[in-house]
């Protein structure tokens, strides 16, 4: 039977079924990056936008803050997600009394008031101060790999996605707020329940109701996240130099952060440091179990772990879009973007782009150079966390080289995607095919 190709109008990169029943949709965004690689993309549900697939324009948008703002909007949204921001940005001018340009977190700012909270947040994340937490971290990689490795000895399968991977990305930031250890266990609980809310799959796991677990998971990490800003703002921050110690000191536009802005920052880096990187552990450990031979090589020499790290993460793709609003009338490849035009840059299309990976579907550890875009595209925004990132999966997958070989997949994974910005691994089994 011979099927038609979809015109450029009928393809779909937005409908979540897609992503969720067979993935990220690779063929629809190659199709794009070699036909219309700057698109004007409009479909019943979604706002419309310009989509950018292109490893060179989606630098470009990252490399030109002036010209595509933040302020607006960062993600892909329904109009429903669109006025209930505008509704949120009302509330917090009633509550806060911040200014309608006030934007709340560092993904949401433009200069010059994200390049002053950068500078108060980026000290934590050097490699001269990641060098401190690294004997730590690495520990408890190896903490979790032995739990891990006890789940698998006791069931013969275990699921990475829940009893792995989702360890390490909170614990390395409860160390990097300076959070006390021995309240790590509680609120990664209510962290989880949190999660749970998000997705239909996680929601209805334990079968209690959803919405009740997630508002009293959120009342209790809230009561506890408020009580330690307090506290840290009491002191003035101290003499610590760990984040909340940062941040209860500084100032930015010539005032000190208010608790609100504080609290804020907290939620925020569990919000964009945990999952992303869970996904990313989970996503890296299938694609080694899927390629013997890249896995074979990493153990044989773990000094290609640094290059199978970034590989990981070219592959993985964790973070799938992030939009801009045009500030002025200019041009991307050809096309007028007027201003208030939305342009969303999607990472995983422009990391498959072969102008700049040559044999781009190929997983390979040795890959150089390779300057992915998973963490965005080198512009001023690019992920403060990724030292901190590349540092938790460097120290997991050197813990977890001896047990990979001995590892397979073990029935059907399941990815979802979360709100068009991020993988979600939901199911990963494996089980151990030699002990
Ligand atoms: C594999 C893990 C991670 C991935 C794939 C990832 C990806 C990203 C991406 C794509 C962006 C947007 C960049 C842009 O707009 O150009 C971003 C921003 C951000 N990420 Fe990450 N991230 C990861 C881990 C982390 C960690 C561990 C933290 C902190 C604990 C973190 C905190 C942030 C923050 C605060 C921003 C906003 C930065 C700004 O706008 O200046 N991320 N991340």
């Amino acid at each position: 039977m011979q099927t038609t190709m979809p015109t450029l109008a009928e393809l779909d990169i937005t409908s979540e079924a897609i992503y969720d029943n067979r993935g990220y949709p690779w063929a629809e965004w190659d199709r794009m990056r070699a036909e219309a690689p700057v698109y004007w993309y409009q479909r019943p549900g979604y706002e419309p936008f310009w989509s950018l697939t292109r490893y060179e324009d989606v630098a470009w948008v990252a490399r030109n803050p002036e010209l595509f703002s933040c302020r607006e909007r960062v993600a892909i949204e329904t109009p429903d997600e669109v006025e209930s921001w505008e509704t949120e940005r009302e509330r917090r001018g009633q509550v806060y009394g911040h200014r309608p340009d006030h934007a709340p977190g560092l993904g949401f700012m433009d200069a010059p008031m994200h390049r002053q909270l950068r500078q108060v947040m980026y000290p934590c994340f050097t490699p001269k101060a990641l060098a401190e937490q690294e004997a730590r971290l690495a520990g408890l990689a190896r903490t979790y790999v032995d739990d891990f490795v006890a789940l698998l000895d006791r069931d013969g399968t275990a699921d990475v996605a829940h009893q792995l991977s989702a360890r390490l990305p909170l614990a390395a930031i409860f160390d990097l707020l300076g959070v006390p250890e021995q309240d790590w266990d509680q609120l990664f609980k209510l962290h989880q329940a949190t999660a749970a809310a998000f997705h239909k799959d996680f929601a209805h796991a334990d079968g209690a109701d959803p919405m009740a677990t997630f508002l009293k998971a959120m009342m209790d990490l809230d009561a506890y996240m408020s009580e330690l800003v307090r506290k840290r703002m009491a002191d003035g921050g101290g003499t610590g130099t760990d984040m909340l110690s940062r941040l209860a000191a500084a100032c930015v536009d010539d005032e000190p952060l208010a608790f609100h802005d504080i609290s804020y920052q907290l939620f925020n880096l569990l919000q964009a440091g945990n999952g992303t990187t869970r996904n990313a552990i989970a996503g890296g450990i299938k694609v080694l179990l899927e390629n013997p031979d890249q896995l074979r090589l990493l153990v044989d020499d773990p000094g290609l772990l640094d290059g199978a790290v970034d590989e990981i993460l070219r592959w993985t793709s964790v973070a799938v879009v992030m939009s801009r609003t045009a500030t002025r009338d200019t041009e991307i490849g050809g096309q007028l973007i007027r201003r208030g035009d939305t342009v969303a840059t999607w990472f995983p299309a422009a990391n498959r782009d072969p102008e700049v990976f040559p044999d781009p579907y190929r997983f390979d550890i040795t890959r150089s150079p390779n300057r992915h875009f998973a963490f965005g595209g080198y512009g001023e925004h690019r992920c403060i966390g990724a030292n901190l990132a590349k540092l938790e999966l460097r120290v997991m997958f050197r813990a977890l080289l001896p047990l990979l070989p001995e590892l397979a997949l073990a029935g059907d994974s399941k990815m979802l995607i979360l709100r068009l910005l991020m993988a979600e691994y939901v199911q990963l089994p494996v089980r151990r095919v030699r002990s």
